[in-house]
């Protein structure tokens, strides 16, 4: 290549492959966008006018019957929008090809109430088939729970869909232990776009509902291994959770986290003040300098600290993964195709799961399961064209053979 055509060309395939990389980036940004849902409030005003209705009536009867339900509920939130954002994969059932989030270290014995989203997802879908999501069905419940024990109320955002997939070491990875203190927790909110002040009005979440022993133990006998109670507890509460939770007692047995546990309140930033908090992920915030100071502010003011968790809590319902969805009919296992309709690529899914599902990686699972399942789709159109052209070159072939035959006979004659 001479020096000329050089100095053409370089610039033109470095020009080319910028266009090319720019094309690609636009292609990625435009799905990306594509994946990633708008939400908005009033999302279901023509889909389903009632959806918020029918939820907060289905909240007000799990709560008559048994008032924690509303915590329970309320914490599904937290747990299913820190794990790959919010969209329901923490409702999800094993299956025999997939370990969801449920048996995960932070959700095994302690997560409770999937029942209520249930009995709300089954209201639903009796009012409007197919419009409204497990994933947004947590976040109205949520809200409600907040509502019905006396907290503020807020409109929320929806139009949320429901994860393919759920992955269990995706939940041990990510949610905090009990045993979290300050720093790691402002560190952790912060990889999820949420400030100290978010994470010590999310926290005050922790003024409804109940903790096990098994949350508190090492902090009451052996805190940080020094053998010793965490010396942060005030000696007379150390004493009742030593009574609730003595060494070797059942780990099931549960304590309320704090003082009004059915009402949504302050007291709970005013127990930490105290030295009454429950769990060592709680009385931390209040021995570190930097959550300390929202800690004081939300126990004598308590409207401060119910703006502060409406913010959180649209902030933290905010997250999303960005990856393809469904509006689950059963909030507990994925759609299967509707009857009448073809299940070629349901079946092919599954085979693709079964194949390459637990070689997962970073791409996440649904990105894999979809290319996979391209692949097949490709192999087999080809199959199908390699096919019909051997058909075509034997009639071809037949059809030639006829014509010489034909047009010997003519010529001998
Ligand atoms: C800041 C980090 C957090 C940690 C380390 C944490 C940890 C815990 C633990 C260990 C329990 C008791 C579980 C058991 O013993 O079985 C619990 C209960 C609870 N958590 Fe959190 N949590 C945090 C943040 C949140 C957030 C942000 C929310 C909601 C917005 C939330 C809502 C709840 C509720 C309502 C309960 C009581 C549930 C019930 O009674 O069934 N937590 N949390």
């Amino acid at each position: 290549m001479d020096i000329a055509s050089k100095t053409l060309t370089l610039p033109l395939l470095k020009k080319m492959s910028s266009t090319t990389f720019l094309f690609f980036l636009l292609i990625n940004i435009a799905m990306a966008a594509a994946a990633a849902t708008t939400l908005h409030t009033g999302f279901y005003s023509e889909a389903c006018p009632k959806a918020e209705l029918i939820v907060r009536d289905v909240m007000k009867k799990a709560m008559i019957r048994e008032p924690r339900n509303g915590a329970s509920v309320m914490r599904l939130q937290f747990h299913d929008c820190f794990v790959n954002g919010c969209d329901a994969s923490l409702l999800l059932d094993d299956t025999p090809t997939m370990l969801g989030e449920k048996l995960s270290l932070p959700n095994i014995n302690s997560l409770r109430s999937y029942e209520v989203v249930d009995e709300a997802k089954e209201a639903l879908e009796k009012a409007c088939p197919g419009a409204v999501s497990c994933a947004d069905i947590i976040i109205m419940a949520a809200r409600d729970a907040v509502v019905l024990s006396g907290g503020p109320n807020w409109e929320v955002k929806l139009g949320r869909e429901d994860s393919l997939t759920a992955k269990q070491e995706d939940a041990d990875n990510i949610m905090p232990s009990p045993r979290a203190n300050a720093t790691f927790l402002v560190d952790l909110f912060s990889k999820f776009n949420l400030s100290v002040k978010d994470l010590v009005a999310l926290s005050g979440s922790h003024s409804i509902g109940q903790g096990r022993c098994f949350s508190i133990v090492f902090r009451l006998y052996n805190q940080s291994g020094s053998g010793r109670p965490d010396p942060a507890i005030e000696p007379k509460f150390r004493a009742k959770l030593k009574k609730l939770c003595p060494i070797g007692g059942d780990g099931n047995v549960t304590g309320d986290l704090d003082a009004t546990t059915d009402v949504f309140d302050n007291k709970y930033f005013k127990d930490l003040v105290n030295g009454r908090g429950f769990l060592n992920s709680d009385q931390t915030l209040f021995t570190y300098s930097k959550t300390r100071k929202y800690v004081r502010l939300f126990s004598v003011a308590q409207g401060e600290f119910f703006q502060a968790f409406v913010d959180g809590m649209i902030r933290m319902g905010d997250l999303q993964s960005g990856r393809p969805g469904e509006i689950r009919r059963n909030c507990r296992v994925v759609n299967k195709p509707a009857s009448g309709q073809s299940d070629w690529d349901f079946r092919t899914r599954e085979v693709v799961i079964r194949a390459i599902g637990k070689t997962e990686e970073e791409n996440g699972p649904n990105v894999i399961v979809d290319d996979g399942l391209l692949v097949v789709k490709l192999i087999s159109i080809c199959v199908l064209l390699g096919w019909i052209l051997r058909r075509v070159q034997r009639l071809w072939s037949f059809l030639g053979n006829f014509i010489l035959k034909a047009l010997e006979t003519t010529y001998r004659n």
